[in-house]
């Protein structure tokens, strides 16, 4: 079955819960999902995943320093090919899924555009565009297989 990896990290919940509105998406398209917080993750999550999806909301201008050492690790692996997304919260400037987005594109990975960045906590209406965005990564993933 064709499978999507979510690694994130959240100080407040917030990109936790855009994490889980995209799994929820992903599900309901007939993907399987696997989903970390990235403190429990290592490289091995994505290494069988065709798509990889990475949440950070910034802080000080920046991703969060555990999501960022993660994406560092994953250049160990082979993701050329792979469907990548980034996404997080943030509150008034969201520069982590931009970082994390231009780091999965180095990896030859084929980026979904634009990444998502919702201002603080999601609502109803960012729930809804998390869960297109899980929809729509299935879709790429079957496109690629
Ligand atoms: C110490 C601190 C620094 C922050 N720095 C930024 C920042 O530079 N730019 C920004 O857009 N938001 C910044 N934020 C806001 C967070 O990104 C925002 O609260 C986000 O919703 C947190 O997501 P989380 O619940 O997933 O941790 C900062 C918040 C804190 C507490």
């Amino acid at each position: 079955m064709a499978k999507l990896a979510i690694i994130y990290g959240t100080g407040f919940g917030n990109t936790g819960i855009m994490a889980k509105a995209i799994e929820e998406g992903a599900r309901g398209a007939g993907i399987d999902v696997i989903m970390k917080k990235v403190e429990e993750a290592s490289p091995a999550d994505v290494e069988k995943a065709g798509a990889i999806a990475i949440g950070s909301p910034t802080y000080k201008g920046a991703g969060m320093p555990t999501v960022i050492k993660y994406v560092e690790n994953l250049s160990k692996l082979s993701l050329k090919g792979k469907v990548g997304a980034a996404f997080g919260s943030y509150g008034w400037s969201g520069e982590a899924a931009g970082v994390i987005s231009k780091m999965l594109k180095g990896y030859g990975m084929d980026v979904i555009e634009p990444d998502l960045r919702i201002k603080r906590i999601p609502e109803a209406e960012g729930i809804g565009t998390c869960k297109e965005l899980g929809k729509l990564i299935a879709k790429r993933l079957r496109n690629v297989l």
